[in-house]
């Protein structure tokens, strides 16, 4: 069994000195990753720039900007058997990226940006038969119909939905709790608790279902 994580946020570049990027800690995907591994899969964690040491005994892709996560993640998913994009992945990049610093100059500055791949949307484009897709969706209102929307436009298998309104939980938190929604309709809550257990939960429910 071949697992694919995706982790982490990515950065895209301004000039050789700034990037745009989010608070995304890698903390939920590293551990999935870790109980990925426990079952005795394989796994392969694409991850973008963390301060967290991977699990031993797994493939590390480490990427920066969500171009280069595609590429990785496009290179791996062929064998997968699981894929997961656990990556906070940036929707936008700067049209233009600076070879030097920019300089300031008087009055404001314009940045304009472009849509990156959506990379999970590809994958559920070209899903192999018996290969599960599994998100993550970021809400802050009205999560499980957002989710539910997402599970349903990117072809999915599960969805896993968590509420980053909240303080106690989600982005940079060491806890989470989360709702997952299958595409045959059930619906799992996973409880408030650390992400390693978070994780064994979620990868327990995925094998199952
Ligand atoms: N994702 C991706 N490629 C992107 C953006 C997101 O593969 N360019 C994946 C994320 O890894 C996650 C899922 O899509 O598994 C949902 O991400 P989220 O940001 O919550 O949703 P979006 O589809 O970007 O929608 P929106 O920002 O409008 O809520």
């Amino acid at each position: 069994m071949l697992f694919l994580i995706s982790a982490g946020p990515t950065r895209e570049k301004i000039d050789p000195i700034r990037f745009i990027s989010n608070h995304s800690s890698g903390k939920m995907g590293y551990a999935l990753a870790a109980a990925a591994k426990a079952t005795g899969g394989e796994v392969v964690l694409i991850s973008g720039p963390t301060q967290l040491t991977p699990p031993e005994n797994i493939t590390v892709v480490q990427v920066e900007s969500a171009a280069e996560m595609a590429e990785a993640v496009h290179r791996h998913a062929p064998e997968a058997d699981i894929i997961i994009m656990a990556a906070a992945v940036a929707d936008y990049r700067p049209v233009k990226t600076f070879s030097e610093k920019m300089k300031k100059t008087p009055g404001n500055l314009m940045l304009e940006l472009e849509r990156t791949e959506d990379i999970l949307m590809n994958l559920g484009k070209h899903k192999r038969p018996n290969q599960k897709l599994v998100g993550f969706a970021a809400e802050t209102n009205d999560v499980v119909e957002h989710a539910i929307e997402k599970l349903k436009k990117k072809n999915l298998d599960w969805i896993i939905a968590n509420d980053v309104s909240r303080k106690d939980r989600g982005f940079g938190s060491d806890h989470n709790a989360v709702t997952m929604i299958s595409a045959n309709g059930d619906i799992c809550e996973v409880a408030l608790s650390d992400k390693k257990t978070v994780a064994r939960r979620i990868i327990r429910k995925i094998l199952q279902g």
